[in-house]
């Protein structure tokens, strides 16, 4: 079976956390994203955040104007948020839970118990033009859940599978590897288009890159983590060699 092309969506958020340390203009998100595009990104990811911790919103809007890929808009699904995202018009919305006191994104969205406040935010999204995307754990109950409401993409966070990794527990890389297939594949079938993203790095990224039915990633601190060390450039042209290599495993 050929793999379908894998693309990389680059999170410029942590770009912005850099700026806001010490307020000001530099380093400039906007700069960030264009530099990403060129060393490979197919689309820019940004999450605005309600308390505006690294993201702002004139940054959405400068992402808007000046790039030429995608742009994925991370949102809450609240009234500001919804506002917000149809004045800019991003090609994506991805729709995550937001508490305030984390740190970042912590686990998925409660779309079962939370479908009736879900279900006419993606709607209106949908109405917009816009593509909207959940962003869930890879349970297959939740595959059909994200079916029913009508979003045509769901991002599976592969935060528990990262972490696993970075522990070194072998026992629990395989578990959640088998978890994030199963949840593909049944997606996948469902009609949904796969996407997958949180805390990956140039090492945990392969796996998952061999995943056929995952046509996105989305990935931000470890890019921008790397970027200190060997600039963003390389590390984007890093990652996608990475991934790459993970897809080449599929078609093997
Ligand atoms: N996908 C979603 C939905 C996220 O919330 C985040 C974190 O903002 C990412 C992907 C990227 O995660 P990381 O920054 O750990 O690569």
């Amino acid at each position: 079976m050929k793999a379908l092309p894998l693309r990389l969506g680059v999170n410029i958020d942590h770009v912005a956390t850099v700026r806001n340390a010490r307020g000001g203009h530099n380093p400039d998100p906007i700069r960030a994203a264009n530099m990403a595009v060129l060393a490979g990104a197919d689309g820019i990811t940004a999450h605005l955040r309600e308390d505006r911790r690294h993201i702002r919103d004139e940054d959405m809007e400068r992402l808007k104007r000046n790039l030429f890929v995608p742009l994925n808009f991370e949102m809450a699904a609240t009234p500001e948020m919804v506002e917000i995202a149809r004045r800019i018009h991003p090609h994506a919305c991805c729709l995550v839970p937001e508490k305030r006191e984390e740190r970042t994104t912590e686990g998925g969205l409660d779309i079962i118990g939370g479908a009736s406040h879900l279900r006419p935010v993606i709607q209106e999204l949908k109405g917009e033009g816009i593509r909207v995307s959940l962003f869930v754990e890879p349970e297959i109950d939740v595959m059909a859940a994200a079916a029913e409401l009508g979003a045509p993409v769901v991002e599976l966070h592969t935060g528990t599978y990262c972490e696993a990794f970075v522990a070194g527990d072998e026992a629990k890389v395989a578990h959640e590897l088998e978890r994030l297939r199963r949840a593909a594949a049944h997606g996948a079938g469902l009609g949904l288009e796969i996407h997958a993203g949180h805390g990956l790095d140039l090492n945990s990224v392969r796996p998952v890159a061999a995943i056929s039915q995952i046509v996105e990633l989305n990935i931000g601190h470890s890019l921008i983590g790397e970027a200190i060390f060997m600039g963003l450039d390389e590390a984007v042209r890093a990652m996608r060699a990475a991934m790459d290599e993970g897809r080449a495993q599929v078609a093997a």
